[in-house]
């Protein structure tokens, strides 16, 4: 099948050009996302040397960690929403639902290989989190679409990614700092997996930011509007959690979370990634973005876009959320 990228500022062409950049990123995602599985995870044979050395609140920490991811089964809802008719954004979704599967099944390894928990508390907290439901209108006051996912998707990937990195490093001081012969840190069993979930989440934050970034590019407006919507009022994942009391003390106490952290660490730099330098920057670029005339696209870098056709109109989106049209 032939692609036309002549029109892109029409519906259609802005549309077949969102859905061939998806469909690219999908490629990269499958060809190079990380591949593993949690039956088979090395670390599992370690637990029983490390489970003493875990701290109270590290255990209630992971316990929420694995009852936040427990609640796939809405954000898969969630995906199939967002999704609409886009086989790009679908493909992208079940791939990524796949993962996320493995992270619960990875950290219930982590309580039952260490005999943190039995089969029974494990089995009994899971029906409680099953009791609830996750919706993304619960979470930020908006209905499900394709560039709203990717924009709240980017920020809770990279809080998430950052959690597990925190925890990973906590338990590996927990653990006794082990190092090799060379003085370098190695993590065992429960640091060891948090070290490959991070990884995972740093690997999703990536995807989402391109499939931003390319709703950025073809239809500024709706992006920008978007990424208003879902990060003006941005919170921790709204799950109702079993240990929902014990985990938020644990949290605090040991610092791993805290609402100015979320500021710093997650929605600032998602707004710089997206080349705003604050969150007035990316209200400033929603609003603005209105007055873009009909034919409008965002060009990124320094380089016009190959992929854009002379009779589009490029603008530069500055750092500040005002836009300056590009001379050809
Ligand atoms: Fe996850
Ligand atoms: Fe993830």
């Amino acid at each position: 099948m032939a692609y036309t990228m002549n029109t892109p500022w029409t519906l259609a062409g802005r549309n077949l050009a969102i859905q061939k950049a998806i469909a690219e990123i999908y490629e990269q995602y499958f060809a190079g996302g990380p591949r593993w599985i949690a039956k088979h995870l090395p670390q599992r044979k370690q637990m029983g040397d490390y489970a003493s050395k875990l701290s109270d609140e590290s255990k209630e920490i992971l316990l929420g960690d694995y009852g936040i991811e427990s609640f796939i089964e809405d954000y898969a809802l969630m995906a199939i929403q967002a999704s609409g008719d886009s086989r790009a954004i679908s493909q992208t979704y079940t791939q990524w639902v796949f993962d996320e599967t493995r992270h619960s099944k990875a950290l219930w390894y982590c309580f039952i290989d260490s005999a943190l928990y039995s089969h029974r508390e494990m089995d009994e907290y899971t029906y409680q989190c099953s009791q609830h439901v996750w919706t993304f209108e619960l979470q930020t006051g908006h209905e499900a679409t394709p560039e709203r996912g990717a924009a709240y998707a980017i920020a809770q990937e990279r809080q998430t990614k950052k959690n597990y990195r925190d925890m990973q490093r906590r338990v590996w001081q927990e653990y006794g700092c082990p190092r090799d012969a060379t003085q370098r840190p190695v993590y065992p069993a429960i640091a060891g997996v948090l070290g490959t979930l991070a990884t995972d989440e740093g690997y999703h934050e990536a995807v989402f930011r391109k499939i931003t970034r390319v709703y950025l590019k073809f239809w500024p407006d709706k992006a920008l509007q978007a990424m208003w919507d879902v990060y003006e009022k941005y919170r921790m994942p709204m799950v109702k959690l079993p240990n929902a009391e014990a985990f938020l003390d644990a949290v605090l106490s040991t610092g791993i979370d805290s609402p100015r952290a979320v500021v710093k660490d997650i929605l600032k730099p998602t707004y710089e990634s997206l080349g705003l330098e604050s969150r007035a920057a990316v209200k400033r670029a929603a609003r603005e973005s209105w007055d873009l005339p009909e034919g409008a696209v965002i060009q990124v870098g320094d380089t016009l876009d190959p992929d854009i056709t002379e009779d589009a109109i490029p603008y530069r989106m500055n750092a500040d959320g005002t836009f300056t049209p590009v001379s050809a």
